[in-house]
Protein backbone atom coordinates (compact mmCIF):
# COMPACT_ATOMS: atom_id res chain seq x y z
CA UNK A 1 0.00 0.00 0.00
CA UNK A 2 1.46 3.77 -0.87
CA UNK A 3 1.64 6.62 1.19
CA UNK A 4 -1.60 8.04 -0.45
CA UNK A 5 -3.71 4.72 -0.71
CA UNK A 6 -3.08 4.74 3.36
CA UNK A 7 -3.78 8.36 3.45
CA UNK A 8 -7.06 8.03 1.60
CA UNK A 9 -8.08 4.55 3.68
CA UNK A 10 -7.72 6.37 6.92
CA UNK A 11 -9.32 9.58 5.69
CA UNK A 12 -12.48 7.01 4.32
CA UNK A 13 -12.35 5.31 7.70
CA UNK A 14 -12.39 7.75 9.57
CA UNK A 15 -14.49 10.27 7.78
CA UNK A 16 -13.86 13.30 4.96
CA UNK A 17 -14.71 16.16 7.47
CA UNK A 18 -12.54 19.05 8.96
CA UNK A 19 -13.57 18.07 12.45
CA UNK A 20 -12.07 14.84 11.89
CA UNK A 21 -8.30 16.21 11.05
CA UNK A 22 -6.39 15.23 14.67
CA UNK A 23 -8.00 11.90 14.52
CA UNK A 24 -6.67 11.67 10.98
CA UNK A 25 -3.26 13.29 11.64
CA UNK A 26 -2.86 10.74 14.52
CA UNK A 27 -3.80 7.81 12.84
CA UNK A 28 -1.42 8.36 9.98
CA UNK A 29 1.24 8.86 12.61
CA UNK A 30 0.57 5.55 14.71
CA UNK A 31 0.64 3.53 10.87
CA UNK A 32 3.94 5.22 10.22
CA UNK A 33 7.20 3.71 10.42
CA UNK A 34 9.51 6.63 12.85
CA UNK A 35 6.29 7.84 14.56
CA UNK A 36 5.62 10.67 12.49
CA UNK A 37 3.45 12.53 10.40
CA UNK A 38 5.15 12.38 6.64
CA UNK A 39 5.38 16.04 5.16
CA UNK A 40 3.88 14.81 1.82
CA UNK A 41 0.57 13.57 3.79
CA UNK A 42 -0.51 17.11 4.49
CA UNK A 43 -1.04 17.70 0.84
CA UNK A 44 -3.60 14.95 0.42
CA UNK A 45 -5.49 15.50 3.48
CA UNK A 46 -5.83 19.31 2.88
CA UNK A 47 -7.13 18.19 -0.71
CA UNK A 48 -9.21 15.81 0.86
CA UNK A 49 -10.56 17.97 3.42
CA UNK A 50 -10.61 21.00 1.55
CA UNK A 51 -8.60 22.44 4.44
CA UNK A 52 -5.78 24.91 3.31
CA UNK A 53 -2.24 23.39 3.60
CA UNK A 54 -0.94 25.93 5.56
CA UNK A 55 -3.65 25.17 8.34
CA UNK A 56 -3.18 21.34 7.81
CA UNK A 57 0.72 22.14 8.25
CA UNK A 58 -0.05 24.21 11.52
CA UNK A 59 -2.21 21.78 13.37
CA UNK A 60 0.49 18.93 12.55
CA UNK A 61 3.65 21.07 13.97
CA UNK A 62 1.35 22.92 17.25
CA UNK A 63 0.44 19.88 19.02
CA UNK A 64 3.18 18.34 21.01
CA UNK A 65 1.79 14.33 20.33
CA UNK A 66 2.07 15.14 16.51
CA UNK A 67 5.22 15.41 14.77
CA UNK A 68 6.13 15.73 11.27
CA UNK A 69 9.42 14.83 11.97
CA UNK A 70 10.57 10.67 12.48
CA UNK A 71 10.16 10.00 16.01
CA UNK A 72 11.21 7.27 18.64
CA UNK A 73 8.33 3.63 19.03
CA UNK A 74 8.87 5.46 22.59
CA UNK A 75 8.73 9.60 22.17
CA UNK A 76 10.26 11.11 25.88
CA UNK A 77 8.84 14.38 26.32
CA UNK A 78 10.42 16.37 29.13
CA UNK A 79 8.19 19.02 30.24
CA UNK A 80 10.48 22.51 30.45
CA UNK A 81 7.54 24.68 32.06
CA UNK A 82 8.22 26.64 34.77
CA UNK A 83 7.54 24.51 37.46
CA UNK A 84 9.15 21.51 35.87
CA UNK A 85 12.08 23.90 35.38
CA UNK A 86 12.82 24.90 38.54
CA UNK A 87 12.50 21.64 39.91
CA UNK A 88 15.17 20.27 37.81
CA UNK A 89 14.10 19.72 34.57
CA UNK A 90 18.08 20.33 33.08
CA UNK A 91 19.21 17.37 34.94
CA UNK A 92 16.86 15.20 34.17
CA UNK A 93 17.44 15.43 30.11
CA UNK A 94 21.15 15.18 31.02
CA UNK A 95 20.45 12.02 32.82
CA UNK A 96 18.05 11.13 29.40
CA UNK A 97 20.72 11.89 27.60
CA UNK A 98 23.56 10.34 29.08
CA UNK A 99 21.84 7.31 29.38
CA UNK A 100 20.23 7.03 26.07
CA UNK A 101 23.69 8.85 24.30
CA UNK A 102 21.63 10.83 21.95
CA UNK A 103 20.79 14.88 22.44
CA UNK A 104 17.48 16.76 23.02
CA UNK A 105 15.57 15.98 19.89
CA UNK A 106 17.48 13.28 18.36
CA UNK A 107 16.07 9.69 18.13
CA UNK A 108 18.63 6.32 19.12
CA UNK A 109 19.85 4.76 16.51
CA UNK A 110 17.64 1.46 16.99
CA UNK A 111 14.57 3.41 16.62
CA UNK A 112 13.27 3.12 20.08
CA UNK A 113 13.48 6.26 21.89
CA UNK A 114 13.46 9.85 20.86
CA UNK A 115 14.15 13.12 23.35
CA UNK A 116 11.63 16.25 22.94
CA UNK A 117 11.00 18.94 25.06
CA UNK A 118 6.97 19.47 26.01
CA UNK A 119 5.05 22.37 27.98
CA UNK A 120 2.87 21.63 31.33
CA UNK A 121 1.19 18.01 30.40
CA UNK A 122 -0.50 18.93 34.09
CA UNK A 123 1.55 16.92 36.35
CA UNK A 124 2.67 19.93 38.26
CA UNK A 125 2.76 17.99 41.54
CA UNK A 126 5.10 15.74 40.01
CA UNK A 127 7.89 17.95 38.44
CA UNK A 128 9.99 17.60 36.96
CA UNK A 129 7.92 15.34 34.97
CA UNK A 130 8.13 13.16 31.77
CA UNK A 131 5.59 11.31 29.52
CA UNK A 132 6.64 8.67 27.47
CA UNK A 133 3.84 8.04 24.73
CA UNK A 134 0.61 8.01 27.42
CA UNK A 135 2.61 7.54 30.36
CA UNK A 136 3.20 10.13 32.58
CA UNK A 137 6.59 9.81 35.15
CA UNK A 138 7.26 12.09 37.89
CA UNK A 139 9.79 12.05 40.98
CA UNK A 140 12.65 10.73 38.66
CA UNK A 141 16.32 10.08 39.07
CA UNK A 142 19.23 8.32 36.85
CA UNK A 143 18.53 4.94 38.29
CA UNK A 144 14.90 5.37 37.55
CA UNK A 145 15.29 6.28 34.25
CA UNK A 146 17.81 3.52 33.67
CA UNK A 147 14.83 1.08 35.37
CA UNK A 148 12.04 2.39 32.70
CA UNK A 149 14.07 2.20 30.12
CA UNK A 150 14.90 -1.40 30.39
CA UNK A 151 11.82 -2.38 31.11
CA UNK A 152 10.41 0.00 28.09
CA UNK A 153 13.09 -2.08 25.60
CA UNK A 154 11.77 -5.38 26.76
CA UNK A 155 7.95 -4.51 25.95
CA UNK A 156 9.44 -3.12 22.54
CA UNK A 157 10.93 -5.90 20.97
S1 LIG B 1 4.96 22.40 34.54
FE1 LIG B 1 5.69 20.43 34.09
S2 LIG B 1 3.95 19.21 34.25
FE2 LIG B 1 3.20 21.18 34.65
Amino acid sequence: MNLQQMVLGIIEEKGNTKDKLIEILLEIQSRTEGNYVPKETLKIISESLDIPLSKVYGVATFYSMLSIKGRGKYVIQICNSAPCYISGSSDIVKAFEEVLGIKMGEVTQDGMFSLEYTSCIGACNLAPAVKINDKVYGNLDKNKIIEILDSLRKEGK
